[in-house]
Order: structure tokens, then C-alpha cells, then sequence
């Protein structure tokens, strides 16, 4: 039996989403390493054709946690024990900030959906990076750590003449402790999704501000999902001149329009943007396109968006995924879930004739692909 789904699950979802989510990641921060181990033991399914190296760093298995879970770096060693091949903390910006007013978290049990509209409450990155440094000096994790850096939100609209110095700032405090960074470019929440870098001059100016930084590690570009041609061409421009650029990752678009099983008398009414299931195949036409047009050699895919099985995030693989990160099912499916995806995915490539995950990156998932 599932013991989170049919007897955790129904408790927790009885209280406030961000007061559960707050409880559980105090739960998870308070446990030292000999918990740490045995949850290593217990959740850990190590096997080396799952792994994968990209931008200089080692990946035990594709799948990370997505950003928004651990935004202040406090439970970066439990959640790396329960089964991660990475984790990416954040968003953090440079300056603290409270986010958008409470509630701003909404689950949809029947879609096994969340609304958020947190607007990246955070610590600020000087706090933030002092647990960084820390773990990263000990060793702790074993797997890649990834930090995702966004502006602050001062509840005004953001001020595109210092959105630059406010990513560079932030970037600056983890250039020794965090293995790669993301830039949050268009964070659904505070910017409705529209961001000062969808100009092309200010994401060059960007671009040119962070290479002068000294141990920048690889980044990743977030951005809102989207099959504009026109668009995708101005961005691979700007970021072609700069090596430590490693790929990109897709945000969700602003809103909730997507056919759900909630009434829409229950969604109307919440603020925010839609995570989960219902944006899985948005998000998987978005990897498709993007893959057909980046350069397979320089450049790489995280692909997320309402994965909960092994045959979803082995389809974002197929698709040009080279890793994957969930979010949401974690709170649906609960921590057992990664050890049955890196399972049915071991399975998977058994079927498919695969020596390593890594080589069905891309290879597409045409009609004849056979559904697991
Ligand atoms: C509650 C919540 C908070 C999130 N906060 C952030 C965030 O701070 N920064 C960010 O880049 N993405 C954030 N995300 C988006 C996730 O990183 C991820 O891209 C998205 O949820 C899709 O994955 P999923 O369908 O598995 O949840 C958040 C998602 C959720 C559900």
C-alpha cells in the first residue's frame, strides 16, 4: 500500500498548503546525517546507466527537484537523500523578500494540480548563500546543486533599468558554492510572465555582465514557455557569443487556462499560475520545438511540467530533455515517488534497447513509440 497517498495525504491536505509546506520542510531540515543515510538507503536506487555529465558536472540520475520547493537552501540535505540526482534551490534575489500576501497557495486535488502565487518570498541571496557555502564545503549533497536567481519583488513593478544589477547581484554570492545557476527571466508570478529580458539589447547586457564575474558556474536560462520562432532566434542569438551559457528551462506561463476536472467556480477565484499535470503537454511541445533548434553541442534541456511517472519524464527525455525536475507531484505522490520513476525507467530503456538513459535524448517520440 501507498502509505503517503492513502494515509499521509488525506492528513496534510486537511491543513493551509503553505502552512503544510513550511512544517514539512522544518521536518526535513532537522534531519542530520544518520537520517540523512537512512533515508539514502531506503529511498536510493543508484545505478550508473541512469547517470549523465553535462557542463563539467556529474548527474547520478536526471531527476531534480525543481525550484520553488527549498527556496531558502534548508532542507538541501534530506531532499538530496530521498532520491534527486540534483537539486536546484530558490528562486533567491538579492535583496529579501515577503512575496505576494497570503493565501498564495492553492492545491486542486482533482487534477493533482497546485495554483501558485507565491511572488518569490525568499531570505535574500547574502543569507541564503551562507547555507550554500556550507553544504558545498562539506560535501554533503553528492549530487549537483543548482541555484535559481531572480529580481527582487518589492511588490512594484520591476525597474528594467536595474533588473541587470539586481541578477548580478544575486549571482555574485553563489559563484563558489552552487555547481550552476538558473536565471529566473520570467517569473509568472511577479512579472506576469512578461520580462525585461524579452528584449534582446537588455539580455545581452546581462549576458555581458555575468561572464565578467570570476567562477561563474554554468547557467541555465528560465524563461517562459513558448514555439515563437521569431523569438527563440533572438534569444539563441544573444546567448551564442557566451560559453558559460548551458541550456535552458521552460517556466509556466501565467494563468490557469487549461481544461481541468476543478469547477471553475473553485479555480476562478485564485490568484496565480497553474502547476502540474494540466501543463504536461504544453510543456512537452515547448521542449520539442526548443530542441529541434538549439546546438545539441553546446547547449541542453531541463524539461519539466507535471511529471508524476517514469513514462512521463522518459517522453521529455525522448524529446530533448537531457534532465528533468518535478515539483508538484512531490506534494501529490509524496518522497516514494522517485525511487518508482527511477525504477520504471531502468524498465524503460531495458525496452527501448538503451545502454544509458542519456542516449534517448532526442531521439523523438513518434506514433509508433510504443506507450509503456
Ligand atoms: C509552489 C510552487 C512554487 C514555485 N516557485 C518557483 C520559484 O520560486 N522559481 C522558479 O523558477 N520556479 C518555481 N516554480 C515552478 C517549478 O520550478 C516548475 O518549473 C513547475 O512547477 C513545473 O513543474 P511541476 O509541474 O512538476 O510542478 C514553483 C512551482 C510551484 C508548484
Amino acid at each position: 500500500m501507498d502509505c503517503y497517498r492513502h494515509l499521509l495525504r488525506p492528513l496534510l491536505f486537511r491543513f493551509d498548503a503553505e502552512a503544510v509546506h513550511e512544517r514539512t520542510l522544518a521536518v526535513a531540515a532537522w534531519v542530520g546525517p544518520t537520517g540523512q543515510a537512512l533515508l539514502r538507503h531506503f529511498y536510493g536506487i543508484p545505478d550508473e546507466r541512469l547517470a549523465t555529465d553535462i557542463a563539467g558536472l556529474h548527474f547520478p540520475n536526471p531527476m531534480g527537484l525543481a525550484a520553488g520547493f527549498d527556496k531558502n537552501g534548508r532542507a538541501m540535505g534530506a531532499l538530496a537523500a530521498i532520491g534527486f540526482g540534483f537539486l536546484e534551490i530558490g528562486s533567491v534575489s538579492a535583496q529579501p523578500s515577503a512575496g505576494n500576501p497570503r493565501p498564495r497557495l492553492f492545491r486542486l486535488p482533482e487534477d493533482e494540480a497546485i495554483v501558485v502565487n507565491y511572488g518569490v518570498p525568499n531570505d535574500g541571496a547574502a543569507v541564503v548563500a551562507g547555507r550554500v557555502n556550507a553544504a558545498s564545503t562539506h560535501g554533503l549533497l553528492r549530487i549537483p546543486l543548482g541555484v535559481n536567481v531572480v529580481e527582487t519583488n518589492t511588490g512594484r513593478p520591476t525597474d528594467p533599468d536595474g533588473v541587470v544589477g539586481e541578477f548580478v547581484a544575486a549571482a555574485r554570492h553563489f559563484c563558489h558554492g552552487a555547481d550552476y545557476l538558473t536565471l529566473n527571466l520570467n517569473c509568472p508570478n511577479t512579472t506576469a510572465g512578461i520580462s525585461p529580458f524579452d528584449d534582446a539589447g537588455r539580455l545581452r547586457e546581462l549576458l555581458q555582465a555575468l561572464a565578467a564575474i570570476d567562477g561563474l558556474p554554468p547557467v541555465w536560462l528560465k524563461f517562459t514557455a513558448h514555439c515563437d520562432p521569431l523569438r527563440a532566434d533572438m534569444l539563441l542569438q544573444a546567448v551564442a557569443p557566451h560559453r558559460f551559457i548551458a541550456g535552458f528551462i521552460f517556466n509556466l506561463p501565467p494563468g490557469k487556462a487549461y481544461p481541468l476536472r476543478t469547477p471553475a467556480s473553485i479555480v476562478d477565484p485564485m490568484p496565480g499560475t497553474l502547476c502540474g499535470p494540466p501543463v504536461r503537454a504544453l510543456m512537452d511541445d515547448t521542449i520539442d520545438f526548443w530542441y529541434q533548434r538549439i546546438d545539441h553541442t553546446r547547449h541542453t534541456i531541463i524539461g519539466s511540467g507535471g511529471i508524476t511517472s517514469a513514462a512521463q519524464a522518459y517522453r521529455k527525455i525522448r524529446l530533448g530533455a537531457s534532465l528533468v525536475q518535478l515539483y508538484t507531484a512531490l506534494i501529490f505522490r509524496g518522497p516514494g515517488l522517485l525511487r518508482r520513476i527511477h525504477a520504471g525507467l531502468l524498465q524503460l530503456l531495458d525496452r527501448d534497447g538503451f545502454a544509458q538513459l542519456s542516449d534517448a535524448v532526442g531521439i523523438g517520440y513518434g506514433e509508433g513509440t510504443p506507450e509503456p
